[in-house]
């Protein structure tokens, strides 16, 4: 039987391995989301505009742009709204990468970046992490060359913590070619605390080869959801609009996350409520002697083959983290799963 011929770049992508978890059977601290349920207005919100998915929706997610310009002091043609800032990232790769390119980016970080690269068909470089889990940036410039399309870095980075800070970062965007897009995936900036980290938007008056990648899914706890926004300058926007999926956010994920916007303060005690637990939590942990690299995120990483062990013993208690090669992740959760968590390793040997 003859069969499709597929694309060549499809052979050698990665599968994309969500975090495992049933959620009330386990306990679930395997893919950084938030342990609070959606606020009644964003619930109410939802629910009005279910009953109104007879229609489409707007074509490209006009009013959640308006709002989101007007939060960050930009012009709306300097912000796209999509399904997950993961298809904004997918929309921005499809839009300056192809076949013949590479794409740069720090490694181990967030598991997309292969698989969305790969797409494109251009090729991965990726830069191994320094000895604290962050960014070597000299390397990753070194590694720019003229078929290099875009660079991403992500702070704080999935999965290991640290952030960048602006004076790194403003640097480096100084030293890159401006014909490079620079991604700067800051899907949990809202959970960062460290003093002078980059704050994305800050920089976008001196930088329009910059994409900064914002999300409700982790700080809004809105995952399910899917609407992550991308914040750029004009000409950047537009190319991304070109390659965008018409009616890409439903009306409902639009609906909801202008109810979440709209109450802010809800999701700042949130956040505040997680960076308590992470402070408590790492503050533990290094007491007992354990080494936590910089956790900026809503997550605390363990780097090394004890990985393995702290996820295996963590799963026989019924708590799900996520295990990489290099270490394991863990998502900060409400007090009780944290301390759950660390019953549950109480008995490997710290290191
Ligand atoms: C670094 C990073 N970027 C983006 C995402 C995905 O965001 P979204 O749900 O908006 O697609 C994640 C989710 O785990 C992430 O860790």
């Amino acid at each position: 039987m003859s069969q499709v011929r597929f694309r060549q770049a499809l052979s050698g992508l990665p599968a994309y391995v969500a975090g495992k978890g049933e959620a009330g059977k386990v306990v679930k601290l395997s893919s950084n989301e938030l342990p609070f349920a959606p606020a009644p207005q964003v619930i109410q919100a939802g629910e009005g505009a279910l009953a109104a998915v007879n229609r489409y929706p707007n074509a490209i997610g006009s009013a959640l742009v308006e709002k989101l310009a007007a939060h960050f002091g930009l012009e709306e043609n300097q912000v796209v709204v999509g399904p997950g800032s993961i298809q904004v990232l997918a929309n921005a790769l499809t839009a300056v990468a192809q076949a013949g390119n590479n794409v740069i980016y720090p490694w181990r970080s967030f598991e997309a970046y292969p698989i969305l690269v790969g797409i494109t068909g251009a090729s991965s470089r990726q830069i191994p992490l320094n000895n604290q889990g962050s960014h070597d940036l000299p390397a990753i410039l070194e590694a720019v060359d003229a078929d290099t399309a875009a660079v991403i870095l992500c702070s704080p980075n999935n999965p290991t913590g640290p952030s960048l800070s602006a004076l790194q970062v403003r640097q480096f965007l100084e030293d890159l070619p401006q014909t490079v897009l620079t991604v700067l995936d800051e899907a949990y900036f809202e959970f960062d605390t460290s003093p002078g980290h980059v704050d994305g938007a800050a920089l976008l008056a001196d930088f329009p080869n910059l994409l900064v990648l914002r999300t409700f899914s982790k700080a809004y706890g809105l995952a399910g959801l899917r609407c992550g926004y991308g914040l750029t300058s004009p000409q950047v926007a537009a190319a991304i609009g070109k390659v965008a999926t018409p009616f890409g956010l439903s009306g409902v994920a639009e609906a909801c996350a202008l109810a979440a916007l709209a109450a802010e303060e809800i999701m700042r005690q949130q956040v505040a409520k997680i960076c308590q637990e992470r402070e408590r939590v790492v503050g533990k942990l290094r007491e007992n002697g354990w080494s936590i690299p910089q956790a900026g995120g809503n997550f605390i990483w363990f780097a090394g083959q004890v990985g393995a062990e702290i996820q295996s013993v963590a799963l026989s208690q019924g708590i799900q983290s996520r295990g990489f090669p290099e270490g394991v992740r863990v998502t900060i959760g409400n007090r009780t799963e944290n301390d759950q968590f660390l019953a549950a390793i109480s008995g490997i040997k710290p290191r």
